[in-house]
């Protein structure tokens, strides 16, 4: 069970994903940085960047541009097998849209939306949700199964 995230400075979506306890993989922060290239089916946890864009119209980007570059390398993109986003539901409507954007870009499921850290129980529900459906999901890397 890979996860792969990116998380900026504030690193929230860093301190979610420790807490799960799989092996995980960072998008470097900056573009001046290697690019992270993964070998196996991936889990991508992504914190949502587009400021509210269905009210301000301003930035229309909620997916962060290092998760887009990590995404158009085409092997990265056939690995991913699920998302999981993190917002802040001050947000409303835009809470964790990043996750809608890729699951319809990347055609796979958004199995789950948690807010800025996690909560126990946010950690509770994808370490059982991801462990449990791991098959179901492609989570399995083929030299395991
Ligand atoms: C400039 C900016 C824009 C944001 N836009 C959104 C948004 O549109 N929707 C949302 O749910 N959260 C939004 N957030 C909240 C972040 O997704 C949240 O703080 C997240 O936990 C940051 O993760 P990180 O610390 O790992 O980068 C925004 C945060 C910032 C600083």
């Amino acid at each position: 069970m890979l996860v792969v995230y990116y998380s900026s400075a504030t690193e929230n979506t860093k301190k979610f994903v420790e807490k799960l306890g799989f092996p995980a993989q960072r998008i470097p922060m900056r573009k001046s940085e290697p690019e992270l290239v993964v070998d196996e089916p991936y889990v991508l946890v992504c914190p949502t960047y587009g400021g509210g864009a269905s009210i301000s119209h301003q930035n229309t980007r909620p997916v962060p541009g290092q998760v887009i570059r990590f995404l158009n390398n085409e092997h990265n993109r056939s690995l991913i097998r699920a998302v999981i986003s993190g917002g802040n539901s001050n947000f409303g409507t835009d809470f964790g849209k990043a996750g809608d954007v890729i699951s319809q870009k990347c055609g796979v499921p958004y199995v789950y939306r948690y807010e800025l850290l996690g909560t126990e129980e946010d950690v509770r529900l994808v370490r059982g949700g991801l462990t449990d459906n791991a098959e179901s999901l492609g989570l399995v890397p083929e030299t395991a199964s």
